[in-house]
């Protein structure tokens, strides 16, 4: 049974009144309430917590507590203890918020958040997590200021993508820090609580051995792939409009860039770590209309194979419009113009329906300044690049690096070797999933693994003139075949400069 006091880590339970905004989603039965789930199931959550979830659903508080039941449990961790989640979900309060989409009920809308007051604890830890689509975010801010819910002790989750250019992100971010401080507002990229993120971390700064290689002098160029096999999984009425830019690229691809590139903060503090980020976003070149012709290349899927299913183009996705001009697919050379990496290209690449999930980092040294042994197969890769650095995030967690040596007989012939560590083999405990991390993170208030307002912004400001340029080219996104790594001018983006993507190889 559940008890008080202690946890796996030997810390105190947190005690939070948690009010979840879209409990009804996807999101929150996929992602959030699961992770909050396996954080009670390991006793870091104080048995007095009080979960409240309000959504626009037309249900009781048993209906809502039933279908939590049925749509949350496949999306668990691990085998559940039944008395446990059974305890777990009976915890929760349902809110019907129906209301707020009657338009002859304007003045019903506080009254609508009325009953939270009823079930919060003045003196702890408030969590409001808007898991909502993202356009009805001002809206509710506001509705839960006037509502009076907001206090020194509130921290407010804001789930990406935070607005659809600089504009719009700002405008949010007014709103909030209407009612807040920036120290209370909790921006949500789960990259940055994926294990393999920290474990960049880790690397980068728990060890001596690269950081001095870490700079234009020794690295040739970095390739960052976010690829996912899956298609739209029913999201049609998010995705479509959004795309891939703004969906992956303008938070977890950057954010995963500006974590490779940072320097190393004087603290691993929130502010140190977010100013380090920012000096990044920062400098990043900008993109003039000329350097997106170049450098940047959008693509959208048509039809094709995936794992030996034939799946539909992405126009013809239940709820896309045939003449969609959304990108699933974006590849993008980036530069970076300081000191420690001017001249060192950036190639990022995410996308849908391409031919396996994988998301992975490779940083590749620069050749050899002459070849003096000889290389027993011919491998233009390896031949080049003799050592290189593979972080991989998912599926597997994987750090790998390769390194030339003698290949065992007669005569002096060079092979690569891959020195690899496999996460999951090396430790055996169970690996924290990113939303249990920053759910955790949130409650103990801690900043690190969340967006600062000026990151979000620099990162906009740099994502803005790509989508102006988009807006007045003629041309929509080139088609890919799924199940393929996208478009041709994708691979022609980076053998321009004489290099491959990882697969090529
Ligand atoms: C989300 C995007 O932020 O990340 C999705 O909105 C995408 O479109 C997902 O599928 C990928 O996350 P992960 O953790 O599965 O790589």
């Amino acid at each position: 049974m559940h008890t008080k006091k202690t946890n796996t880590t030997g810390r105190e339970p947190l005690d939070v009144d948690l009010l979840l905004l879209g409990a009804t989603g996807d999101l929150a039965a996929r992602k959030i309430i699961p992770a909050l789930f396996e954080r009670f199931r390991m006793q870091e959550l104080d048995e007095a917590c009080c979960f409240m979830g309000l959504a626009r659903q037309n249900l009781t508080n048993a209906e809502f507590i039933s279908l939590i039941d049925c749509k949350v449990r496949p999306f668990l961790a691990e085998e559940t203890n039944d008395e446990l989640w059974q305890v777990f979900i009976n915890r929760w309060k349902y809110i019907n918020v129906s209301v707020l989409e009657d338009k002859d009920k304007k003045d019903k809308k506080e009254e609508a958040l009325n009953p939270i007051h009823t079930h919060l604890r003045k003196p702890c830890v408030r969590v409001i997590y808007l898991a909502t689509p993202p356009h009805l975010f001002i809206q509710l801010i506001h509705l839960l200021g006037q509502a009076q819910l907001f206090s020194n002790n509130t921290r407010i989750v804001l789930e990406k993508p935070l607005g659809s250019d600089a504009q719009s992100a700002q405008a949010i971010n007014k709103a909030a820090l209407n009612y807040l401080a920036e120290h209370q507002i909790y921006r949500i990229d789960h990259y940055l609580g994926k294990e393999s993120v920290q474990n960049l971390l880790a690397l980068r700064f728990g060890n001596i051995l690269f950081e001095p290689l870490w700079r234009r002098e020794w690295i040739s160029d970095v390739q960052i792939t976010l690829a996912e096999d899956l298609g739209l999984s029913g999201r049609s009425g998010y995705y479509d409009g959004v795309g891939a830019l703004r969906d992956m690229v303008q938070n977890h691809l950057l954010q995963l860039l500006a974590i490779v590139a940072m320097e190393p903060p004087s603290r691993m503090d929130a502010d140190s770590v977010r100013d380090e980020k920012l000096k990044i976003f920062k400098a990043l070149k900008p993109m003039t209309p000329e350097r997106v012709a170049q450098c940047v290349v959008r693509g959208q899927y048509s039809t094709g194979v995936i794992q030996g299913k034939n799946v539909s183009a992405y126009a013809q996705e239940e709820g896309v419009a045939s003449t969609t001009n959304t990108e699933t697919f974006v590849a993008i050379k980036a530069e970076i113009d300081n000191w420690r990496w001017a001249g060192v290209p950036f190639y990022l690449r995410t996308g849908k329906r391409l031919a396996h999930k994988t998301a992975e980092i490779i940083i590749r040294f620069k050749p050899l300044p002459t070849q003096l042994l000889p290389i027993s197969q011919f491998n233009t890769g390896s031949l080049k690049h003799p050592n290189c650095l593979l972080i991989r995030l998912q599926p597997d967690e994987i750090l790998s690096f390769s390194l030339m040596t003698k290949k065992p007989g007669d005569g002096m012939r060079l092979g690569a070797v891959n020195l690899s560590l496999d996460f999951d083999s090396a430790f055996s405990t169970r690996r924290m999933e990113a939303y249990e991390r920053l759910l955790l993170d949130v409650m103990r208030g801690e900043l690190t693994l969340f967006t600062r307002a000026d990151e979000l912004d620099a990162a906009w400001q740099w994502i803005d003139p790509i989508i102006k340029a988009w807006e007045q080219e003629d041309d929509g996104p080139k088609l890919y075949t799924a199940g393929t790594w996208g478009p041709a001018a994708a691979n022609a983006l980076i053998n321009r400069d004489g290099l491959l993507w990882q697969e090529q190889i």
